[in-house]
């Protein structure tokens, strides 16, 4: 294919070659565990699935392209991921990590890396002196979710770059809420990127799957090596529908986006909202280094009601707008950070950082607009 580095186009034709045998356009679902050896060692280039499946080999490769980074690695959970980079550590090693990051994150560094030895401090990654001022003699690595999960906070990634190049620290970016269409922390002087594909990259709420992108081949080989020693992959079956979410991935991701920018600023109209949070208004506080560092600002909002006893209810009223964790899919979702994904963070931590029962975390999905306003408007305002 004529080389080009636009993700619409690459999306469609990278790891996804025109299969040789029967000129399939969609890569086949190799449901296989172990390949022939026609004679001791001699292999046709697969030999067991753990270590490497054609079909996931096709989604790391496209993936790979789409992040713009050397190589990826396919684990079964976004959290299989991230466990899969932080393992890349040793004991005695220490990370500087977001505050506001996803619960499960938290909770791995909290509740099961700390007993391994790796030690994380948690800091405002949106104050640059804040990290620095974390650093250790022993750290090796800063964490970056950017936007937070749920706070909608933008970190400057070029800086956080700059910074970790000077003291010789990886700079591993969850790029989960952005998704690579809109934004690729690698461009950025990341080195490592990681998603939860479970969201916007599969984008139909029907598969749970993580990925990793590295900016080098060295370290795309160290994860290769993680995976296949902790063994946390994703099957083909479910390598095969990520492929079929990501081909659709830019038309999605502009309609989500389309969404929730209305949304964002019609809600900042309505006196039963307290406070929005998206990065696209004009008000939001890293606005200008969003606008910078990303091409869009994504389909992700928060907003805090005025009324925090009318929260539940509000939740509970919806009818089109469904209540459920996770995010990214094509329908809207709404949850209430505090009371689920983010409940594994001490109820103290959480009120410091302003993650309160009265915040809800809203997954603009592709219905029609106007639907999606009526909803909220009956939801808030039914006796
Ligand atoms: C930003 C972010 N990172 C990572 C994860 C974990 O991903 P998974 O649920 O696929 O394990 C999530 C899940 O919600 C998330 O929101």
């Amino acid at each position: 294919m004529k080389a080009t580095q636009n993700n619409d186009t690459l999306v469609l034709h990278t790891g996804n070659e025109i299969d040789g045998q029967f000129g399939a356009l969609s890569i086949p679902i190799y449901q296989v565990s172990t390949f022939l050896q026609d004679a001791q060692g001699n292999t046709k280039g697969y030999e067991y699935s753990r270590a490497g499946n054609p079909t996931r080999n096709a989604l790391e490769k496209a993936f790979a392209a789409i992040e713009h980074g050397a190589r990826a690695s396919a684990f079964g959970s976004g959290l299989a991921a991230i466990a899969a980079v932080f393992m890349l550590h040793d004991s005695g090693d220490h990370v500087v990590v977001s505050n506001v990051v996803y619960g499960g994150t938290y909770r791995l560094l909290t509740q099961v890396l700390n007993r391994m030895g790796i030690a994380a401090t948690f800091v405002d990654t949106t104050d640059l002196g804040a990290i620095e001022a974390a650093i250790k003699p022993n750290t090796k690595a800063v964490f970056v979710e950017t936007p937070t999960n749920p706070l909608m906070e933008v970190a400057d990634l070029r800086a956080i770059a700059a910074l970790c190049k000077k003291k010789n620290l990886k700079m591993i970016v969850d790029n989960t809420f952005m998704s690579p269409y809109w934004q690729n922390p690698l461009l950025l002087g990341a080195d490592i990127v990681v998603h939860s594909a479970t969201k916007y990259l599969g984008g139909h709420s029907d598969v749970v799957a993580g990925l990793v992108v590295t900016a080098t081949e060295e370290l795309g080989e160290q994860v290769h090596f993680m995976q296949k020693a902790m063994g946390g992959i994703l099957g083909p079956q479910d390598c095969w529908l990520l492929m079929r979410g990501i081909k659709t991935l830019s038309v999605r991701m502009e309609k989500h986006e389309q969404n929730a920018r209305a949304l964002a600023e019609w809600l900042c109209t309505l006196p039963e909202i307290k406070k929005v949070y998206y990065p696209g208004l004009q008000s939001h506080p890293q606005h200008e280094i969003a606008k910078k560092q990303a091409r869009g600002f994504g389909g992700m909002i928060s907003f805090e009601l005025a009324d925090a006893a009318l929260a539940d209810s509000f939740l509970n009223r919806l009818q089109i707008i469904t209540l459920a964790i996770s995010l990214g899919g094509v329908e809207s979702l709404i949850c209430c950070p505090a009371k689920t994904t983010h409940a594994s963070i001490p109820v103290e931590v959480l009120n410091r950082l302003g993650i309160s029962d009265r915040l809800v975390r809203f997954s603009v999905g592709i219905e029609n607009v106007e639907d999606l306003k009526e909803d909220i408007l009956q939801a808030l305002q039914a006796e």
